[in-house]
């Protein structure tokens, strides 16, 4: 299969969050070999040192906890020091951990919201200054099919999903007239380490392709092909809606 290249990314800088494994660190790559330089922070160090290591010049990576959002913002601040304003951020992170709702505590909603949701809306306002300096920039907050779907046990994710479409939108109207961007972009199932380790069965997958329309895998790589469209001017005047890569799932 052969992707496209997109000349306008050249040059750019790019921040994503949670990059160092899954289809985080896809996106890190995919970026770095449009000719971004990327940014990323996660709460891996081995990993997200070693990605940056392996990409080499233009590859910046800081161990951060995304829930802590003074650190967040000293990340972002810091990797504009290095590698210059940034006009593309990947709202990548998430937790998708199972939890029953009516066992679910206030503190462990508060948690579940504070990875899923918070760390949008910190990065995004704190790119903000930058984006506007340099004439616009682009914001892709990655959602979920599941906001749509609304499966069982997952309550904190799927309402945090559903708030990242929402205030793409409502972000996307604000800063639109400093030409700065800002779309959702909702995977279907995607095949990762962590997904085949935790929920992927045999079963659950034959359950899966019974209800999509194309029945290869989703590959990190078909979504990171859509945040590559999303970042670039090629989507020059798409903002504030969700772009799906379910392979026909809804
Ligand atoms: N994989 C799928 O099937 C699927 C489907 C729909 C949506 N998505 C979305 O795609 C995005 C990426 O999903 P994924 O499957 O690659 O997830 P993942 O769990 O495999 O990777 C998430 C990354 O974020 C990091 N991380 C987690 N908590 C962190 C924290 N507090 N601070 C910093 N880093 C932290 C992890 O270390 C990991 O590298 C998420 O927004 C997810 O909701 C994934």
């Amino acid at each position: 299969m052969a992707f496209a290249t997109y000349p306008s990314l050249s040059g750019r800088v790019a921040f994503i969050t949670g990059g160092a494994s899954g289809i985080g660190e896809t996106f890190v790559e995919a970026f770095h070999a449009q000719g971004c330089k990327v940014a990323f922070v996660d709460l891996q160090a081995d990993a997200g040192e070693a990605l940056a290591a392996k990409l080499g010049d233009g590859a910046w990576f800081r161990r951060c906890d995304v829930t802590d959002a003074a650190a967040l913002q000293a990340a972002i601040k810091d990797a504009a020091a290095a590698l210059g304003p940034i006009t593309v951020l990947i709202n990548n992170v998430a937790n998708d951990t199972r939890h029953p709702a009516a066992e679910t505590t206030p503190d462990a909603w508060r948690r579940g919201l504070a990875v899923n949701l918070d760390p949008c809306f910190i990065a995004a306002v704190a790119v903000h200054p930058m984006m506007q300096a340099a004439g616009g920039g682009s914001i892709v907050n990655v959602s979920s099919i599941n906001a749509l779907l609304g499966p069982a046990d997952l309550a904190t994710y799927v309402a945090a999903k559903g708030a990242i479409n929402s205030l793409s939108k409502t972000l996307a109207r604000e800063w639109g007239a400093d030409r700065i961007r800002v779309n959702a972009l909702s995977p279907g199932w995607v095949v990762t380490p962590r997904q085949l380790e935790l929920w992927l069965t045999p079963e659950a997958e034959a359950e899966w392709s019974k209800l999509v329309a194309l029945k290869d895998r989703i590959q990190p790589r078909d979504i990171a092909n859509a945040a590559l469209f999303l970042a670039a001017d090629d989507s020059r005047m798409m903002t504030g809606q969700n772009m799906v890569v379910d392979a026909g799932r809804t």
